[in-house]
């Protein structure tokens, strides 16, 4: 039995569908270096018809990774054309197209009656858009993938109708996505198995599975998948995604490679890779990786208890089944100081997984000696923070230049900012019922806003009393959530950064939409 795992890692895809995450282009470029020094073997890199950054930022990627990279595409022309055309520079290249196949799915977003008057029609509909997207994907590219979106709902021979025209039509793969993290493994496992002896040249193709996280089941689901039949599993980096999110990569694979005397399969992962990604991802993004998450959070290897302490102490093997050094998680704390050159920076930072040229070198290196004066003792977890805060925002419109903040306890709180916006600088004060509020509303004044605060989150991350301060805001705008992050020692400007990177992400997210590419817009369709 063939036991290679393929790994389609889609972070850059479904990850960043999870609600605020937008990453800029720099950012996804960034990350999918990372994952080409994780060795996955397939990034699917976005969605390039919805937007023109979404379409650039794979691009890019094609251009400069040396992967298979996946573009996905509803089964309609103008997306899989637009996919190709983002996808062309890439050595290995694949186009992703979808259908919807459940009746949840047909009856909801095909209730036109342009697609068929009865169900029955409708999904005949269906079978003959899938043949004809994967044809005319075929016709461009010569790895092509085919999903039956909502799949883990849908009746098994109608699945099966679906996945043997996708394949009669030339799909390469087939994916079965539980869409909604509906299934169970059992079920999910059967669902693969019927599918291996009911389609026919099933055995031609790569069955692949795709499993969200709804019943938090998804890694369960992969894995009995795997174990009947499927060879490629779709996951992201912490399991970001849709909702509950996708399956966690790296619980996969670290599954495949500790419990391996039960399951005989590999995959080409670096593991030891496994949590600078994980690190960067959470940068990058935003996102806070839970401190109980398997593998990567901050107590997957750590002991508390005076017993577990003792027997870890005696004997490893007692509490741990893996080593933190096989996800890459180092033994000691390398510490740069106010000394530390240029040179020595910029090799730590590409050892955390970071490239830099020369230009983000000096912005990082001249945040990282204000910082070294203030904290003295910078750590791994500190630059971390500088590269996502600073070096690859994209500031071009409201940037913070000054903040001055008064509050105590018998006095009404006030702050007064500037902020730049291209060539003028703005000033405003505002007061509000505490220092935040008082910048916040500071900010409202020169932005003009009508963003509502969904989320404010502020923690310490590294420790002592002079840690950096991380804070993270998510503000609605138009029914669109951004998410905005800043770090200081001063959690006050870190606040006031966070909620200007959040409003320029809204502003940047607005110019796009105003230029769209050819063809349609099609933002929050998958
Ligand atoms: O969850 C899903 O069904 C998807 C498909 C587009 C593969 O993300
Ligand atoms: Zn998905």
């Amino acid at each position: 039995m063939q036991n290679r795992i393929l790994i389609f890692d889609t972070t850059l895809r479904d990850g960043e569908q999870s609600p605020g995450a937008s990453l800029n282009i720099h950012e996804k470029l960034e990350i999918a270096r990372q994952l080409e020094k994780l060795r996955v073997d397939i990034i699917e890199a976005g969605f390039p018809v919805s937007s023109p950054t979404q379409f650039e930022a794979v691009k890019r990627i094609a251009g400069e990774v040396n992967l298979v990279i996946a573009a996905l595409a509803r089964a309609r022309e103008i997306d899989i054309k637009t996919a190709f055309e983002a996808i062309r520079d890439a050595s290995r290249k694949r186009i992703h197209t979808f259908a919807s196949t459940s009746d949840y799915h047909i009856l909801g977003k095909f209730s036109d009656t342009k697609y068929g008057r009865s169900l029955k029609e409708k999904r005949q509909t269906v079978v003959k858009m899938s043949r004809e997207a994967v044809q005319y994907a075929c016709s461009l590219c010569g790895d092509v993938e085919f999903s039956a979106e909502d799949a883990g709902r849908t009746p098994l021979d109608y699945l099966c109708e679906v996945i043997e025209t996708a394949i009669e039509a030339g799909a390469t793969t087939v994916n079965i996505p539980d869409t909604t993290g509906y299934t169970l493994p059992s079920e999910f496992a059967q669902k693969i198995s019927h599918l291996k002896q009911q389609v026919k040249n099933i055995d031609r193709v790569t069955i692949s599975v795709h499993c969200h996280n709804d019943l938090g089941l998804a890694v369960a689901n992969s894995l009995a998948a795997i174990e009947a039949g499927a060879r490629q599993v779709e996951c992201t980096i912490n399991g970001i995604g849709e909702r509950a999110g996708n399956a966690s990569l790296e619980e996969i694979v670290m599954v495949l490679q500790v419990r391996k005397d039960l399951m005989h399969f590999e995959t080409g992962v670096d593991t030891r890779e496994i949590y600078n990604t994980s690190k960067m991802v959470s940068g990058f993004t935003g996102i806070v990786v839970q401190p109980n998450k398997a593998i990567v959070g901050e107590n997957a290897f750590a002991h508390e208890s005076g017993i577990h302490q003792d027997g870890v102490l005696k004997k490893r093997e007692t509490y741990e089944i893996m080593t933190p050094e096989a996800v890459g998680i180092p033994k000691t704390k390398i510490i740069l100081g106010r000394h530390s050159g240029r040179h020595g920076l910029r090799a730590r930072l590409s050892e955390l997984g970071y490239r830099l040229n020369d230009d983000e070198l000096n912005k990082i290196y001249s945040r990282f000696t204000e910082l070294a004066d203030k904290k003295k003792e910078v750590f791994d977890e500190d630059l971390r923070l500088l590269m996502g805060d600073e070096i690859y925002k994209q500031n071009t419109y409201y940037e913070l230049k000054q903040l001055q903040v008064h509050s105590g306890t018998h006095t009404i709180p006030t702050a007064t900012v500037e902020i730049g916006l291209k060539d003028q600088v703005i000033q405003e004060s505002a007061t509000g019922d505490g220092p935040v509020d008082a910048v916040f509303n500071a900010i409202d004044r020169v932005v003009k806003s009508d963003y509502s605060l969904e989320m404010y989150q502020v923690r310490s991350v590294t420790s002592g009393r002079q840690a950096m301060g991380e804070v993270v805001v998510k503000i609605r705008s138009s029914g669109h959530l951004y998410a905005g992050r800043g770090v200081s020692t001063d959690i006050i400007e870190a606040s006031a950064k966070a909620y200007l990177q959040a409003i320029n992400s809204g502003q940047m997210e607005k110019t796009a939409v105003s230029n769209p590419p050819e063809g349609e817009r099609l933002s929050n369709i998958v």
